[in-house]
């Protein structure tokens, strides 16, 4: 375990090509092999060039009304008053997102299908490996291959319209290499499963700690607040939608953001292995060897970041010192997903603070990992509008 800047950036820049990423096979199986953040080398650059561009600024700022209507959709949902889990709601939102950059609009019975057996996936995922009838492992197992089958059926569909969209499926589909080679079923599946993985629940516990946070702290919300009603009231009293320069221009709420990234710290950790003796600061790193490099333990350090336990918006003033602030990781293989996930933050946060007030049931400071930690129990609150 490793937990200096200049480590994470042995194992994850410089010396990359030392340490693959790697995950037990039973996981990996789950998700797909051919997954994006399983790789390494040519397939892995060909490959993440097309994820990369459904998920760049070009891109994403054409889906700020979408997620507008995402976000107001699920917001109206979780209030009424009753008591809801954060946690599960805002996994709810970041799903409907990920369905809708990956596939654009969708069919509603095809969304269906994909909640309800990424679902029984996601429940199988962290539990032991059995693949006995009625065991939640081999419920993921035959979850996952209807999954492929609802994929493989919405490919079909777009091959016989000879639709060519700009969406992740799209551009995945029309993926060619040099020799005019295009990916396989699997290959697509895998990396559409893998998307979802990577986007579900890493996004929805950094939002639910935002809440968490929020509330905790009365004068940080009215500062939050203050930012985001100028522009509700710019925008006629929300009549008018979110535009994409908006969303680049709340510097508050942006420190907000990093700040509970940075507390939260929700990826504490990445997983690589050795592929070949390694020599690193007098430390002999044997082949084969795992190498945690602890995103944590760099963001919490008080040389790093100073009284690293109190939110404090206001660090981020100033610019971290390179390879500090890693909560999207470094590298090859840095999350291609993380403007998308900031845009979701931006916009939710927009509507929640300037439409809705909230209260927590249970406000006590426990954590639970699911596998990300979240506040416990999923931080159970009331939600209503002003
Ligand atoms: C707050 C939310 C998110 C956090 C904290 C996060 C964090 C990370 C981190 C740390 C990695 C690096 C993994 C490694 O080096 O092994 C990563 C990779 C990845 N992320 Fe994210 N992520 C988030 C949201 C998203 C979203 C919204 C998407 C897509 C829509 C996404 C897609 C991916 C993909 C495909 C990879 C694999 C990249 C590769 O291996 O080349 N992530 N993410």
């Amino acid at each position: 375990m490793l937990t200096s800047p200049e480590a994470a950036r042995f194992i994850l820049v410089t010396h990359a090509h030392l340490f693959k990423p790697t995950y037990p096979k039973c996981k990996e199986q789950l998700i797909g092999p051919s997954a994006l953040f399983y790789q390494q080398g040519d397939y892995h650059t060909r490959l993440r060039k097309f994820v990369q561009r459904s998920l760049s600024l070009k891109t994403i700022r054409n889906l700020v009304s979408d997620i507008e209507t995402i976000a107001i959709s699920a917001l109206e949902s979780l209030s009424g008053g009753h008591i809801v889990n954060t946690y599960k709601e805002m996994k709810k939102f970041s799903f409907n997102i990920g369905i809708f950059t990956i596939f654009g609009r969708l069919d509603a019975k095809y969304a269906e299908e994909l909640k309800e057996n990424y679902s029984i996936l996601k429940k199988g995922y962290n539990s032991f490996p059995s693949i006995q009838a009625g065991t939640p492992y081999n419920n993921a197992v035959l979850a996952r291959k209807r999954l492929s089958q609802t994929l493989s059926e919405i490919m079909c569909q777009r091959k016989e319209r000879r639709l060519e969209e700009k969406d992740l499926l799209g551009r995945l589909m029309n993926a060619t290499d040099e020799n005019g080679d295009i990916l396989t079923e699997d290959q697509i599946s895998d990396n559409i499963i893998g998307v979802f993985f990577a986007a579900q629940d890493t996004t929805a516990s950094v939002l639910t700690w935002i809440v968490k946070y929020l509330h905790d702290d009365p004068t940080l919300l009215e500062a939050v607040k203050d930012e985001q009603e100028a522009i509700y009231e710019r925008n006629d009293r929300g009549s008018k939608p979110l535009t994409w320069a908006q969303t680049r221009d709340m510097p508050f709420t942006y420190k907000v953001i990093q700040e509970s990234l940075r507390m939260a710290s929700i990826i504490s950790f990445l997983f690589r292995e050795a592929v070949a003796d390694v020599e690193y600061q007098g430390y002999h790193i044997p082949k084969g060897w795992k190498v945690l490099p602890l995103f944590r333990s760099i963001h919490h350090n008080p040389d790093l970041f100073a009284d690293p336990e109190n939110f404090n918006p206001s660090r981020f003033e100033v610019a971290p010192k390179p390879n500090t602030f890693l909560p999207f990781g470094n590298g090859v293989h840095a999350c291609p997903g993380n403007e998308l996930a900031k845009l979701e933050m931006f916009i939710l946060v927009h509507h929640l603070v300037t439409k809705f007030r909230w209260e927590v049931v249970e406000s006590h400071s426990g954590i639970e990992c699911d596998p990300f930690p979240i506040p416990q129990h999923g931080l159970p609150a009331r939600f209503w509008k002003e």
